[in-house]
């Protein structure tokens, strides 16, 4: 802004105000400029006044007129501007549709969730029909028909919750899809299903081979909470039964899993479908399998090097599996000289805790945000 300069006359400082006057934007800078050009002290008008004074007689005349008509202009261009911005501004209570909208807060997905989802993705792309199932289990379906008669001592193996009062048939909470089973037509249910295999059982007595089946859901042992046990976790349960079917249908199920849930658990180098390369078999017991075998990955944080996470071995234990036994098929009225089938079984939690390195189970029951939000939307 120039200082005020009298002896440049009217008509260029008619100029300098309509410069200045094209830059206000505010009420408040149309103040300023009416003080500076017109106010009573100091201001352009002012200077002309007392240059006037002063002034020479032959340029009196015209000098005033120039400061006058500056004057007349000056206001009338302030009261115009003023006008302009007044119908401009936004009423009182206007909502500013100019403002950048409130982001609304987006939860995130659970790691369980995702983990689960992930596992149904991998299995519906293979055909696989994906089951739930009740929670509260009869004992002919979480153990008996499983080759776990009363006295087996594999019942020992998983420290069972039983309901204090049996859900009987007529009770109006008995599941649903618990109604009309050939065999065994609702019994009461008596205790906490200990894993999804009683859903073998569910569905094959219900329906005929071939069968090609997932079930995922909560599952119950007796077990107190510490860095890696809760007494509530999930299982994914997996059935395959037909003509035909071989360990070898097994193991290429379960590397083609394992490939897809550990993305980096391949040995670097190693060509896609060579199942040797990051699935390994041990053999084990499951009285509902023969053979039966655990089944480890092999380690995705060393690519088999050996590191903590693996003990050094280079494998880590994802689940168990093995050939369902012929005593599974008898007891759900299928002929085992016709077919043959594959089962494994896994913790939904473990893989989540291999997956993203949790070494508390606890922390995905907790509810702790901090935990929460570090995993996917
Ligand atoms: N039910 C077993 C458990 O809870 C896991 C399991 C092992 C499931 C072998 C299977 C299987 O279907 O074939 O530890």
């Amino acid at each position: 802004m120039s200082s005020i300069d009298p002896s440049i006359g009217p008509d260029r400082a008619r100029a300098l105000f309509r410069a200045e006057l094209a830059e206000v934007r505010t009420d408040a800078e149309l103040q300023a400029l009416r003080t500076r050009w017109v106010g009573r002290k100091g201001s352009w008008v002012a200077a002309f006044m007392d240059a006037l004074a002063t002034a020479a007689p032959e340029i009196k005349k015209s000098l005033g007129r120039g400061a006058n008509e500056l004057k007349k202009e000056v206001e009338a261009a302030i009261a115009e501007r003023g006008a302009a911005l007044a119908a401009t501004k936004r009423p009182a209570n206007a909502v500013d549709i100019t403002l950048p909208g409130r982001a609304p807060v987006l939860g995130h997905r659970h790691p369980l969730s995702l983990i689960r989802d992930e596992v149904i993705e991998i299995f519906t792309r293979l055909g696989y029909q994906v089951l739930e199932g009740p929670e509260v289990e009869d004992d002919y379906h979480n153990f008996e028909a499983l080759n776990m008669p009363e006295e087996h001592p594999a019942r020992d193996m998983q420290d069972t919750l039983y309901l204090q009062t049996p859900l009987m048939p007529s009770d109006p909470e008995m599941p649903g899809d618990l109604k009309g089973s050939p065999l065994h037509s609702a019994p009461p249910l008596t205790l906490l299903r200990t894993h999804t295999s009683a859903m073998q059982i569910r569905h094959m007595e219900k329906h005929a081979p071939p069968v090609r089946l997932v079930a995922i859901g909560p599952v119950y042992r007796r077990d107190n909470l510490d860095l890696t046990h809760t007494p509530m976790f999930h299982q994914v349960e997996g059935l395959v039964v037909g003509k035909g079917v071989t360990l070898a249908d097994l193991k290429g199920t379960l590397s083609a899993m394992a490939e897809a849930l550990f993305p980096s658990t391949r040995a670097d180098g190693a060509r896609s479908g060579q199942a040797a390369d990051f699935i390994r078999f041990r053999p084990s017991f499951f009285p509902y399998t023969e053979p039966s075998a655990e089944v480890d990955i092999r380690c995705f944080k060393c690519k088999g090097q050996g590191c903590p996470l693996c003990k050094r071995t280079g494998w880590i234990e994802i689940l168990g599996s093995g050939m369902v036994h012929p005593a599974v098929f008898e007891a759900v009225g299928y002929n085992s000289e016709e077919v043959t089938g594959f089962a494994f079984g896994m913790g939904v939690e473990r893989v989540a805790q291999l997956k993203w390195g949790v070494d508390d189970i606890r922390l995905f029951y907790e509810n702790d945000l901090r935990f929460l939000e570090q995993f996917g939307l």
